[in-house]
């Protein structure tokens, strides 16, 4: 199945639905985001996008992502090369479609990038132009050392109570780079159960071949 590339906001949102955004970063845990895509669409009216930073791509196969049911929107898909006044600029649009954004995971990197206010490619040119009533959720994700550096602690005051976003764990555990302790993401299905819980998501029913 081939999907469109181009978006439109007034376009894509539908009536009665709820529009998920879900970004990656950078971390071993996009390896998730297909399981995340793939839950969410097994509730009623829901819409999901992804945007998805360079590194993060290292991780998953857009494949799975569009066989699951969703797009997943790059830096390439921004800068085209042929803009011309009055298109649509795809971060801007993105934004105004999002009922939610899930920041799953959120690296170091782009954590310090939202915390200082840059804006250098899609994921952190739309969270700079986002509406502050569109709730968003920060999943940070990265190596122990990374989470106990001092400029971490730093970065999350500011996202938290600066920026107003909700920062949920990270969680402890076995980290893929062999250390242990404080780091990794939240576990998947913990962040779709707030998108559930937040919009009393209802699950479609069961069919035979499913
Ligand atoms: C194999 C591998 C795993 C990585 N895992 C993480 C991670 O879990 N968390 C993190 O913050 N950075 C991790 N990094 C480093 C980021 O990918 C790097 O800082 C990158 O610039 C992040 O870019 P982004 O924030 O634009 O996605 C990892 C790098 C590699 C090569």
């Amino acid at each position: 199945m081939t999907l469109s590339k181009s978006f439109v906001a007034e376009r894509e949102r539908a009536e009665g639905c709820t529009h998920v955004l879900l970004i990656t970063t950078g971390s071993v845990a996009s390896i998730k985001a297909p399981l995340i895509v793939a839950e969410l669409l097994h509730y009623q009216n829901v819409i999901i996008e992804v945007v998805s930073t360079k590194a993060s791509l290292e991780f998953f196969d857009t494949k799975e992502i569009v066989k699951a049911g969703s797009r997943v929107w790059t830096d390439e898909d921004e800068w085209t090369g042929g803009y011309r006044i009055g298109d649509p600029i795809l971060h801007i649009e993105l934004r105004r479609w999002a009922d939610i954004i899930l920041i799953a995971p959120c690296s170091a990197n782009t954590l310090s990038k939202i915390a200082h206010g840059l804006c250098d490619n899609l994921v952190t040119s739309l969270l700079r132009a986002l509406a502050p009533t569109t709730p968003t959720y920060v999943f940070p994700a990265m190596n122990t050392l990374m989470y106990e550096h001092p400029l971490t602690a730093e970065h999350l005051r500011v996202v938290r109570d600066v920026v107003k976003y909700h920062v949920v764990g990270p969680i402890g555990k076995n980290l893929a780079c062999g250390d242990v302790g404080l780091g990794a993401m939240t576990e998947w299905k913990d962040i779709v159960q707030i998108v559930v819980n937040k919009f009393n998501l209802v699950r479609k029913e069961k069919t035979s071949s499913t």
